[in-house]
């Protein structure tokens, strides 16, 4: 495996790829590989000739009162998993090679960082956007693989990379559940028994939304109303129906929709949501 801890040979390494006419396809992580994103790098090798796993805790993006110290670090389980579903490259660099003294330069995408996650947490997305570009910059990709889990992340790289015109394609897949519907996340470490119980009417509620929405409600209300009513027991954060891509709120469920979720397990906060697009002829 080649793991490199600064951009330039991480750059160097994909530019030989792309000399010899290769696609590389990136999968950006925090660690603590989960089947969430063994299936990100899993596409990335199929779709591509060579596929590259970064794996960096990004501090940009916690909040002096967030978990960034807690967060599990599992870098030998984590090398061993890239491996056998084909990572040809990791790079895993170091706080002082990404944010060096002097560091200034930010990434800011407007308004569709406004509401859900950047709501509640205002530096998110400020500090992933800013990574992920930075990331793109040393690993260069064709494509690179993000998580539907995190939708409204992937919608802020959707922008930021058609903003800045980097030329990457973005693929965005499908989440990936425990057997009992709990969305699979590094931060599931945290929970207790209980909590992880109780985690569960987030999927729940999730679950009986989409039901309604196959029905053919359409009020959003109704909607945010019945997952709020299966959230009893957790701690909500929020509960958004907006559309998919900008991000706003609509006043009748059209086009593609994103169901969103946020609530704190014990000390724990999760976020789960469903996707819904209306049938074309309802417009
Ligand atoms: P992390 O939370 O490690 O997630 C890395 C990628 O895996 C994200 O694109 C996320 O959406 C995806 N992922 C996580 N759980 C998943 C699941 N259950 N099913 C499918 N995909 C899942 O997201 C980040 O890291 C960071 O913000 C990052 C983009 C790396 C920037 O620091």
């Amino acid at each position: 495996m080649n793991v490199f801890h600064t951009a330039d040979p991480m750059r160097a390494w994909s530019e030989a790829q792309r000399a010899a006419g290769k696609t590389i396809g990136f999968t950006p992580t925090m660690g603590a590989l989960h089947a969430g994103h063994e299936s990100l790098m899993r596409a990335a090798a199929a779709q591509n000739d060579v596929s590259v796993l970064s794996i960096y805790v990004n501090p940009t993006q916690f909040a002096p009162h967030e978990d960034f110290n807690q967060y599990p670090r599992t870098l030998d389980a984590d090398s061993a998993l890239a491996a056998r579903v084909g990572v040809n490259a990791i790079y895993a660099p170091a706080d002082a090679a990404m944010y060096p003294p002097g560091y200034a330069t930010y990434v800011d995408v407007e308004r569709i960082t406004q509401r859900l996650c950047g709501g509640s947490r205002p530096h998110f997305f400020r500090g992933v956007a800013t990574v992920v570009a930075k990331l793109f910059n040393a690993v260069r990709p064709h494509r690179a693989y993000f998580g539907q889990k995190d939708a409204q992340q992937a919608a802020v790289i959707r922008r930021m990379t058609r903003d800045l015109d980097l030329g990457i394609e973005i693929v965005e897949m499908p989440i990936v559940r425990e057997p009992d519907g709990l969305a699979m996340s590094s931060r599931n470490k945290y929970l207790s028994p209980g909590e992880r119980q109780r985690a569960l009417c987030l999927s729940r509620g999730l679950a009986l939304a989409r039901d309604l929405l196959n029905a053919g409600e359409r009020d959003p209300q109704t909607i945010i109303d019945t997952v709020r009513n299966a959230m009893n027991g957790v701690d909500i954060d929020y509960i958004e129906l907006v559309d998919a891509e900008a991000i706003v709120p609509l006043d009748r469920v059209r086009g593609t929709v994103l169901l969103a979720v946020a609530a704190r397990v014990g000390e724990t906060r999760l976020i789960d949501n469903i996707k819904f697009t209306a049938p074309d002829d309802e417009e």
